[in-house]
């Protein structure tokens, strides 16, 4: 099989990277990929907006699947084009991308279908956002209904937060069409995971549960980036939390969609926030997440090509994913200054001899080859990642990889699944106290 993978990132390099390991693979193509996968894969310079020009190549190279990374093109609608050029495809069409395209859709569906989460109110007019201050608590949660690269949310303490945030997005359009309507709903108290699942419109397969870590400084400070590493498994839900997330969030979303006539086809992601009263919707998105990718991949032992094949087909209740006992950790390694301003184009070294860790694999983010050499091309740049007989040595082992690359300029949190290790250990704990 050709397959064709569409994106640029740590995520598409871990899923080039495991499709490779695929029995039934003879080609990969990847548009437009960066240094990491051209060790993997054939590059093709095409931008992921360019759709058109996507399928165009897709069909002349007799491409069997391609697999689309990144959410711009499936709110574009490659999927809807390239099945009517008769091309398989990997993803949700148009019309189910919006749940990720549209927070307002995604809360009116969640509300509709009674799909726990946030609770909130949908506004047009600032006016009325302001006057609705007066009856709320804070702190409050401010969204931008539209795609915003991870800056559409503002967590305000008071009042004047608030305001500041409803004036920037409504009145000054911060966002252009992105802000004509906001969210505004009640802040949730816990810790976020990440769970990801195929779905075929019908049935769905849960991928291990992961966990992000957004903020750009250790302890979870600093501001938001798009992710600076992630651990798999997570101790913040059991393995015997999973059927509780399936039937009252995963299940419940993939049927709301069928009967609003969205059928969903992909991998459906489900940002879910872990309170007292149990696991509740941040928000979806519509496609694997990066960095979480990075780590889940490689504790999933089935072949990837064969869960999409089943994905598409309609026929994923004959799969079962078979999770690794091991745990993996995925350390993404940034240019100095990200998620401001940073330098590109500074060489990377000690990349061999970092993969060359038993267990460890890099998977490039922002990177390109410029006259022979690895340079920086991003915010962020690697995503070091470390499979270990558990969470403490997948740990070890990413951060001794971290330990032999360098750039000028480099930076990682050093605290990327400590959360997890802190957990267990109370959990450890207080089992000794109940004699278990
Ligand atoms: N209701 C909420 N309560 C508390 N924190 C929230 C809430 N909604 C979002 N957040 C925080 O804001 C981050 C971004 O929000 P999210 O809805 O995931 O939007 P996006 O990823 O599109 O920026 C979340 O990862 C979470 O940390
Ligand atoms: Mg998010």
């Amino acid at each position: 099989m050709k397959i064709f993978v569409i994106g640029s990132g740590g995520r598409e390099h871990a899923i080039v990277w495991k499709i490779v390991r695929s029995k039934r693979v003879t080609k990969i193509f990847c548009a437009p990929g960066n240094a990491g996968i051209a060790s993997l894969a054939e590059c093709v310079d095409i931008p992921v907006d360019n759709i058109a020009a996507l399928a165009d190549f897709a069909q002349k190279n007799a491409v069997d699947l391609t697999v689309v990374g990144p959410e711009l093109p499936l709110t574009l609608g490659i999927v809807d084009l390239f099945a009517s050029r008769g091309l398989r495809i990997f993803g949700p069409s148009k019309a189910a991308a919006v749940l990720e395209a549209s927070k307002v859709f995604s809360k009116e569906l969640m509300k509709k279908y009674a799909i726990p989460t946030a609770q909130s109110r949908i506004f047009n007019l600032s006016a009325d956002a302001r006057e609705y201050l007066g009856e709320i608590s804070f702190p409050v949660v401010i969204k931008a209904d539209g795609l915003c690269a991870g800056k559409g949310v503002i967590i305000a303490e008071d009042r004047a937060a608030a305001e500041k945030a409803i004036t920037d997005i409504l009145d000054k359009k911060m966002f252009g069409a992105a802000g004509k309507e906001i969210v505004i709903e009640e802040f949730l108290r816990g810790e976020e995971v990440s769970v990801l699942a195929f779905s075929d419109g019908e049935t769905v397969r849960v991928m291990p549960p992961s966990q992000d870590h957004k903020r750009i400084f250790d302890g979870d400070k600093g501001p938001n980036t798009g992710g600076m590493g992630v651990y798999s498994p997570v101790s913040v839900i059991q393995d015997s939390d999973i059927p509780r997330i399936e039937k009252e969030i995963l299940l419940p979303t993939v049927q709301a969609m069928k009967k609003e006539g969205r059928r969903y086809v992909g991998v459906l992601y489900a940002g879910l926030m872990i309170t007292a009263k149990g696991p509740k919707v941040l928000e979806y998105n519509v496609r694997f997440g990066d960095p979480e990718t990075q780590a889940v991949l490689p504790r999933i032992a089935n072949d990837l090509v064969d869960l999409i094949e089943h994905t598409v087909s309609g026929t994923l209740d004959k799969v079962r994913i078979e999770v690794s006992p091991e745990a993996a950790v995925c350390v993404v390694a940034a240019s100095g200054g990200y998620p401001g301003d940073f330098k590109k184009g500074l060489p990377i070294v000690g990349l061999d001899a970092a993969a060359k860790l038993p267990g460890a694999t890099v998977f490039h983010a922002g990177t390109k080859s410029e006259d022979g050499r690895i340079v920086t091309a991003g915010g962020r740049v690697l995503g070091v990642t470390a499979v270990g007989k558990d969470l403490r040595a997948a740990i070890d082992r990413a951060y001794e990889a971290c330990s032999k690359i360098s750039f000028d300029g480099i930076y990682y949190r050093k605290d990327i699944g400590k959360k997890g290790l802190k957990r267990m250990t109370n959990d450890q704990l207080s089992n000794v106290k109940q004699g278990k």
